[in-house]
């Protein structure tokens, strides 16, 4: 896994003092022209300063093979340079025009089940697919020779959410590069058996030929493969970014490339960990998922793109002023959730606080989604709260370019564990490994305790407290790396489904956490997971669900946290920690949720000597991040919180708000 920290970070080429950026996707080609001006000046009257241009506009840029209009995306740049505002310039790549699928149906993607996803939405194209990739390095190539010198571009914005409808194509063109990545992994088809276990139900392969993707099959397709191909459609977006990313290097070598990520909720295929090397600076969407950790979700999500892109400012590439509209029911945002929001992402380290989009939509399938400018216009409650936010963020322009400061309490979030954990025929197919991390990160933030989310591939060793929930992929080195820093000092924390396999999804044997099993001091036979409705009560009075062990306690020094008092396993231990000399590895073998987590807590944090840095009676009504010198106060709460017991900080702060001071 590439450590995104060694990455040479470059921001928006432009001249002037530092700031916090500030404006939305601009789709002016969806509006006349007379519109545009008004779009200029309603910007500046918002304190617009960037948009991203051209997102979905590769039909208007080329409306025929080889033909370019250019004309009108001439006029908006120059408008908008003349606004003062600046322009992440898209590739426009996202959506292929009616002319191309026209005349090469077999850009298509092919789902599992062998249907074709046909044209009318967009991201109808197959990563792999040589077809599409010639016509859109071929756009890309026209855009970055005109653009080069225009004084309004400051970076360039690959494609658009690489992957959020056509990462899993299982067509031809996926088989055969599909078979180009396995023969680079594996060398011989000897060691691709192996790996996938093909002894199993009779899935030897004589040739590499003869591998397809996993598509609709009999019963369970081999795990291996489908771990391998979730690794690989990973890999080929990675690859289309790299390929856009090369040629605008090449034609304008001074202009940094980016591509928006969209770390939020359960948008697990992209191995973003992965990625961020592969950009200048890194982009996130985030869309803010209703239910009662939808906060936290939106913190959880914003501290592991600022780790994501290893503590340097990142760009907040969307997230929406109010309601979006793709879900069941959309909710608009109550007052001061838009100002919230937005900070939280910056305390989490953005510079930039953009959203989908400057204005709202009249027709096509956003059209209920908010926007800055919304229908109601420029005389409205959200246009007046996006200015105040503009404004918000002009007075903190001292903190960009500051970096995150990092927590004594790391959250170890890996991808692979989250792909692996998550496949079939397992002891139960509910679990969620990313609800597993949020409740974790929960139960720190009614603590008080800051925690950073930090990818597995992370400085891990700087932490004095890890947290390493449903870790279920543990290869030897990663095994090698956590007894050598527990054996240094360092305290592991993990749970249930942890240390299972290696990296070919194999079972470690011997008994189960495998890989951790010598480490936390215990030995389980069976797992005993749960059915929906079932729960047990720990000795502690907490209450368990999902998932229960079997443990013996076998290694020295192990001191039982918790026993099961009801169910299967009642007497056994539930919790357990292992004292290695001044470090210590402990176990949680059911699913607490954030209320028993937060009753467990104190045992854990305790020994590992890490204590809040928030008056007590702070802790869960707010949540502290820090910038630099920069506290960031956000109240998680609907009230008015009282801060007198903290110096530096302002007296109140206002329910919803958030509150920025020196310290
Ligand atoms: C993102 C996308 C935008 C817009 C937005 C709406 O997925 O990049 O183009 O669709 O969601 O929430």
């Amino acid at each position: 896994m590439t450590e995104s920290n060694e990455t040479t970070r470059r921001w928006l080429r432009r001249a002037g003092s530092a700031r916090l950026e500030f404006g939305a996707d601009y789709n002016p080609d969806q509006w006349p022209r007379e519109v545009w001006d008004d779009d200029v000046r309603a910007m500046r009257e918002a304190g617009v300063t960037i948009v991203s241009l051209a997102i979905f506009s590769w039909a208007r840029l080329e409306p025929r093979d080889g033909e370019y209009d250019f004309a009108w995306l001439d006029e908006v740049m120059d408008l908008l340079h003349a606004g003062g505002i600046a322009v992440d310039l898209a590739t426009a790549t996202a959506s292929p025009p009616p002319w191309l699928t026209r005349r090469h149906p077999e850009v298509l993607p092919v789902t599992r089940t062998g249907e074709i996803l046909w044209p009318g939405a967009r991201q109808h194209w197959r990563p792999t697919s040589p077809v599409f990739r010639e016509h859109a390095l071929r756009l890309v190539s026209e855009l970055a020779t005109r653009y080069a010198d225009h004084p309004a571009l400051v970076a360039w914005h690959v494609n658009n959410e690489l992957g959020c409808h056509n990462v899993y194509d299982y067509s031809d063109d996926a088989a055969r590069a599909f078979r180009v990545w396995l023969r680079t992994r594996y060398g011989t088809v000897e060691a691709l058996n192996h790996a996938w276990g093909t002894a199993f139900w009779s899935q030897r392969y004589d040739d590499f030929e003869e591998i397809l993707p996993p598509r609709l099959a009999a019963s369970h397709p081999n795990p291996t493969q489908q771990l391998d191909f979730k690794r690989f459609s990973s890999d080929a977006l990675k690859d289309h970014l790299r390929a856009e990313r090369d040629l605008l290097r090449r034609i304008t070598p001074e202009v940094p490339v980016t591509t928006n990520f969209m770390v939020m909720g359960e948008m697990k295929p992209m191995n973003y960990a992965d990625w961020a090397a592969e950009v200048d600076f890194v982009s996130n969407d985030h869309y803010v998922l209703p239910g009662p950790q939808a906060r936290d979700e939106l913190s959880f999500s914003a501290n592991l793109t600022g780790n994501i892109a290893g503590g340097e400012p990142w760009f907040l590439m969307e997230h929406s002023t109010s309601a979006v509209n793709w879900q069941p029911v959309n909710v608009a945002k109550k007052p001061g959730e838009l100002a919230r929001d937005s900070l939280t992402h910056v305390a989490h380290g953005a510079d930039a606080v953009c959203f989908f989009q400057w204005r709202q939509s009249r027709a096509g399938a956003e059209k209920y989604h908010s926007a800055m400018l919304p229908h109601a216009g420029t005389d409205s409650d959200l246009f007046r709260g996006v200015a105040r936010l503009g404004e918000r963020l002009r007075e903190l322009a001292p903190i960009a370019g500051s970096r995150r400061r990092r927590a004594a309490v790391g959250i170890v979030f890996d991808w692979e564990s989250w792909w692996t954990a998550e496949q079939d025929s397992h002891p139960t197919d509910r679990l969620r490994y990313k609800q597993e991390a949020l409740d974790w990160y929960t139960a720190l933030l009614d603590a008080g305790i800051r925690a950073d989310v930090v990818p597995a591939g992370g400085p891990l060793e700087e932490y004095r407290l890890l947290i390493a929930p449903v870790l279920h992929v543990v290869p030897a080195a990663l095994a090698a790396r956590l007894d050598a820093w527990v054996a240094a000092g360092g305290h592991l924390v993990t749970t249930y489904f942890s240390g299972i396999v290696d990296e070919n999804d194999h079972v470690w044997l011997g008994g189960y956490p495998g890989a951790l099993r010598d480490l936390l001091g215990i030995r389980i036979e069976e797992f005993g997971p749960l059915l929906d409705g079932e729960s047990v009560t720990l000795d502690d009075g907490a209450t368990g669900t999902l998932w229960t062990d079997r443990i013996d306690v076998t290694g020295p020094d192990v001191e039982v946290l918790a026993r099961y008092k009801t169910g299967e396993q009642a007497d056994r231990a539930a919790v357990t920690r292992r004292r290695v000399g001044a470090g210590s590895a402990a176990y949680v073998s059911t699913r607490l949720g954030p209320d028993g987590l937060a009753g467990l807590l104190p045992r854990l944090l305790g020994p590992a000597g890490v204590t809040g840095e928030l008056p007590a009676e702070l802790g869960g009504r707010v949540e502290l991040a820090i910038r630099g010198d920069h506290w960031f106060l956000i109240n998680r709460t609907d009230q008015p919180v009282d801060l007198r017991a903290l110096p530096g900080a302002p007296e109140v702060l206002e329910a919803r708000g958030v509150a920025v001071f020196t310290n």
